[in-house]
C-alpha cells in the first residue's frame, strides 16, 4: 500500500500518555462506561471527533498574534470575509462561534412550524435545530447509503426522485430550503458528486426553492470530486469549490472541520432579507456582525485555515491517511463501512460482534473494548445515539446502522499512531468473542449518548453459540 506521507514536519508537540489497562478499567467504571465522561488526558489516540481537534499551522498561529480585538470593524473580519467570498462566493458573510449556531440562526429565521427541510442526511445538530422550529428534518439520501458494503463513488448523493416526490407532496411553500451535507457525515463521510449537485440545483430551481450546503467538510468533498469525476481531474480544488457553491444560494459551516481551526463557523448567503434578519438575531445572541462570538484572532486563524485546506498535497495526505487506516482494517477482514469516507473509518459493529444481540448494544460494547484494551477512543454511532423508544409499544426501534466511528483529527496523528490503531483493532477482532454486551442503566430525555450510564453484561457461552 502506498503510504500517505505527511506534507508537513512537526514544530510543536503535545505529550500524550499511555495508561494501563487497570487504570482504564477503573476510569470506565467511574464513567458508567460512557466514553464522553473519560478525561482526554487518559486517552492515547483520541478519535472521538475530527471537529475542533485539528493542529493549526505555523502560518495560522502567526495570524493569531495579529488579532485585532476591536469590537467593530476588526481587520481580521475583512480577511475572513475575503477568504470566504473568494471560495464560497456568496454576498453576505456572517461569523458564528461554531456550526450549530449558524444552523440555529438560519433555521430560526426561515423555517416555520409545519415546514420540512430535506437534506441528504441531517447531522444531529442540524436535525435538532430544524425540529426545534416545529419542522420536519427529512433525510433523502440514495438508498444505497444504508448498505455498509455497497461500493459507490458518491454514496452521499441526494435521491432526486424522492426529493421531487416530496416537493410535489408537500408543495413548495412548505419547503423553505433544501440542504446538501458535504461530505455526508451521518452516512459515513461519503461525498456528493458535482453531477448530483447540478441536478439537485436544476430540480429545486424549477420550484424556486433555495439550495444550501452544510459545508463542514467541503474541501474533502471537492477532493473526491477531483478524484472520481473524470471531467474534474485537472481542475484545482479552489475552482471545484467555486463551481460547487455556485449551484447554491448559501451555506452553513462549522470551521472546526475544514476550516482547520479549534473554534469558529459561519453562515454565508445571497438573500438580502434573510441576511438582514439573521444579522439582527446574531447581534442578540452571538455578537456584533464583525466578530460573531469569536475573537479577532480566531477569525484570522479561520481565514488562513480556509485557504490552507484547499492545498492538494494536504488533502491527498488527509484523505490518504483515513484511507490507509480503512484499507489496513479491510485487508485484515475487519468489517467496515465501504467505501472509506473522507474524515473517518466506521466499524460495522453488528458484523464485528455477531454474537451480541441488538439489545446488548454492540457498537457501545466495541467502543468500550477499544478504549479498555488499547486506550483508543472512538464514538458509538448506533443504538445509544440514534435508537428510539416506540411510544406505543415501548420497544426500542434500532437504527439502520450500528457503527463505531473513528474520526481522524486533521494533521494531528502520525501514520505510526494510525498503524497502532489499525493493529489494535485487528488484534481485538481476533478475540472478539470475549467482548460482552452492555445494558443502559440511565438515560437523559434528550441527546442521551452524552450522559448515559451502562452496566457490563457477563460473557456467556450462550452468546457464543449464537455465532
Ligand atoms: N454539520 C455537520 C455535518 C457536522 O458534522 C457538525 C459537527 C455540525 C454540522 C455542527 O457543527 O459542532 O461546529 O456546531 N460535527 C461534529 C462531529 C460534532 O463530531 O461530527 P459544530
Amino acid at each position: 500500500m502506498k503510504f500517505p506521507s505527511e506534507p508537513f514536519k512537526i514544530k510543536v508537540i503535545e505529550p500524550i500518555r499511555r495508561t494501563t489497562r487497570e487504570e482504564r478499567d477503573r476510569l470506565l467504571r467511574q464513567a458508567g462506561y460512557n466514553l464522553f465522561q473519560i478525561p482526554a488526558k487518559s486517552v492515547y489516540v483520541d478519535l472521538l471527533t475530527d471537529s475542533g481537534t485539528a493542529a493549526m499551522s505555523d502560518n495560522q498561529w502567526a495570524g493569531m498574534m495579529l488579532g485585532d480585538e476591536s469590537y467593530a470593524g476588526s481587520e481580521n473580519y475583512y480577511h475572513f470575509e475575503e477568504a470566504v467570498r473568494s471560495i464560497f462566493g456568496y454576498r453576505h458573510v456572517i461569523p458564528t462561534h461554531q456550526g450549530r449556531m449558524a444552523e440555529n440562526l438560519l433555521f430560526s429565521t426561515v423555517v416555520k412550524s409545519g415546514m420540512c427541510v430535506p437534506n441528504n442526511i441531517h447531522f444531529d445538530t442540524t436535525r435538532a435545530n430544524v425540529e426545534h422550529q416545529g419542522a420536519d428534518a427529512l433525510d433523502l439520501v440514495i438508498k444505497e447509503a444504508y448498505d455498509p458494503r455497497c461500493e459507490l463513488p458518491f454514496k452521499g448523493n441526494m435521491d432526486l426522485v424522492r426529493l421531487e416526490e416530496t416537493i410535489n407532496r408537500l408543495g413548495r411553500d412548505r419547503i423553505p430550503l433544501v440542504m446538501l451535507t458535504i461530505t455526508n457525515n451521518s452516512g459515513g463521510g461519503q461525498p456528493v458528486s458535482m453531477e448530483n449537485i447540478r441536478q439537485t440545483r436544476a430540480l429545486v430551481k424549477r420550484y424556486h426553492i433555495p439550495l444550501f450546503f452544510d459545508a463542514c467538510r467541503f474541501a474533502e468533498n471537492c477532493f473526491f470530486i477531483k478524484e472520481r469525476e473524470a471531467e474534474y481531474a485537472d481542475t484545482s480544488i479552489l475552482a471545484i469549490a467555486q463551481e460547487l457553491f455556485g449551484y447554491g444560494d448559501g451555506c452553513t459551516m462549522s470551521a472546526k472541520k475544514d476550516g482547520l481551526v479549534n473554534i469558529g463557523g459561519f453562515l454565508s448567503l445571497n438573500n438580502e432579507q434573510w441576511a438582514r434578519d439573521i444579522t439582527n438575531m446574531l447581534i442578540l445572541v452571538e455578537g456584533f456582525p464583525t466578530y460573531g462570538g469569536l475573537a479577532g484572532r480566531d477569525l484570522e486563524a479561520m481565514a488562513r485555515g480556509l485557504r490552507e485546506v484547499l492545498d492538494e498535497d494536504y488533502l491527498r495526505f488527509r484523505i490518504g491517511q483515513v484511507r490507509y487506516l480503512g484499507e489496513l482494517l479491510d485487508t485484515a477482514g475487519v468489517p467496515i463501512l465501504r467505501p472509506i469516507g473522507g474524515h473517518a473509518v466506521y466499524l460495522d459493529a453488528r458484523a464485528y460482534l455477531p454474537h451480541l444481540r441488538p439489545e446488548e448494544l454492540p457498537a457501545q460494547a466495541l467502543a468500550i473494548a477499544l478504549y479498555r484494551e488499547y486506550g483508543i477512543r472512538g464514538v458509538e454511532i448506533g443504538t445509544v445515539m440514534f435508537g428510539k423508544k416506540d411510544q406505543a409499544t415501548g420497544r426500542t426501534v434500532y437504527p439502520e446502522l450500528e457503527m463505531v466511528r473513528l474520526a481522524i483529527p486533521r494533521r494531528v496523528y502520525t501514520n505510526m499512531q494510525i498503524t497502532y490503531v489499525a493493529e489494535s483493532i485487528i488484534e481485538l477482532y481476533r478475540r472478539r468473542e470475549s467482548i460482552a454486551g452492555f445494558r443502559m442503566t440511565y438515560e437523559a430525555p434528550v441527546l442521551r449518548h452524552f450522559t448515559a450510564r451502562f452496566e457490563e453484561l457477563p460473557v456467556r457461552t450462550s452468546q457464543r453459540s449464537g455465532l
